[in-house]
């Protein structure tokens, strides 16, 4: 039952595995027998990360990795294919997220989500799909949205706004890269802390927000293991261009 899950023989990259969910979706990569290439800024951080999997028996190697910087990117995947074979999982989970005004926020703030959440997701799966369409392997790529991409809270226009364009660039990159036996999904978690929303969460607008959660709770880390091997596995063989919401039933919380 649980063979189809397994993650046996695969190579996964992960971006932003420095912290939160990237950090706890490498874990469970590795413990579902991928080898897992593990990217973001703060190196020392990965090199901590590589530790613990490897501790717990997993294998894993880190990278530097600006998600905004193309060749960053290009460097990533050499790197991740000189070690262990080419990158047939991907875990696009860089994000940052800032909050304000829609009419206050300065361009840069813009920019920075743009470049980070969407560009980056772009080329990121990019690299990915031109290496395994060369390489004439199947693959996986993950791209991770949110449920601030199907619905909006005030207060932070451009990562909504890039949310949701990463949910209709997975199906458009889905509905492409089909006939090369490359998989792609959004996952869209609701609110699960980690740094990007510890303060809110710990504000009178957190309690708020969780009492519109139907569940009245936001998410372990460990629910999103099911979801997220579902969609890296063989047991979503059937799965592409949909967004998988794990949100305790946020986004149907009431008008
Ligand atoms: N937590 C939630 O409730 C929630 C809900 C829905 C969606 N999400 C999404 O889940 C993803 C992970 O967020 P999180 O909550 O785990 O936040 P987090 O703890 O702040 O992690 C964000 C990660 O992104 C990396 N990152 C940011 N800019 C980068 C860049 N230019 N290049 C490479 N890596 C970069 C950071 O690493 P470095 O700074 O070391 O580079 C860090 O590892 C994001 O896409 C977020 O939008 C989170």
């Amino acid at each position: 039952m649980t063979q189809p899950f397994s993650l046996d023989g695969r190579v996964a990259l992960i971006t932003g595995a420095s912290s939160g969910l990237g950090r706890h979706f490498s874990q469970v990569l590795a413990n579902a027998g991928a080898s897992v290439v593990v990217g973001a800024r703060r190196s020392s951080r990965l090199d901590e990360l590589v530790e613990d999997i490897g501790t717990a028996g997993g294998e894993a190697a880190a990278v530097p990795l600006d998600v905004t910087d193309r060749d960053s990117i290009g460097n990533a995947f050499t790197e991740a294919e000189a070690r262990f074979g080419v990158v047939d999982l991907v875990v696009n989970n860089a994000g940052v997220a800032s909050s304000g005004r829609a009419e206050e926020m300065p361009d840069d703030d813009w920019q920075v989500q743009v470049d980070t959440n969407l560009t980056a997701v772009h080329r990121v799966a990019c690299e990915a799909a031109r290496r395994l369409i060369a390489a004439g392997k199947p693959g996986a790529i993950i791209n991770v949205a949110s449920i601030l991409g199907l619905r909006v809270a005030p207060g932070t226009a451009a990562y909504n706004a890039t949310k949701a364009a990463v949910i209709h660039l997975t199906k458009t990159q889905a509905v492409e890269w089909a006939k090369h036996g490359i998989r792609v999904n959004a996952l869209c978690p609701g609110y699960f802390r980690t740094e990007m929303n510890q303060a809110l969460l710990d504000s009178p607008r957190g309690g708020e927000l969780v009492n519109r959660v139907p569940m009245r709770r936001i998410g372990r880390m460990d629910e999103l293991d099911g979801p997220l091997l579902l969609l890296a596995s063989e047991a979503g063989s059937f799965m592409t261009g949909s967004a998988l919401v794990v949100d305790g039933g946020h986004l149907c919380s009431s008008l």
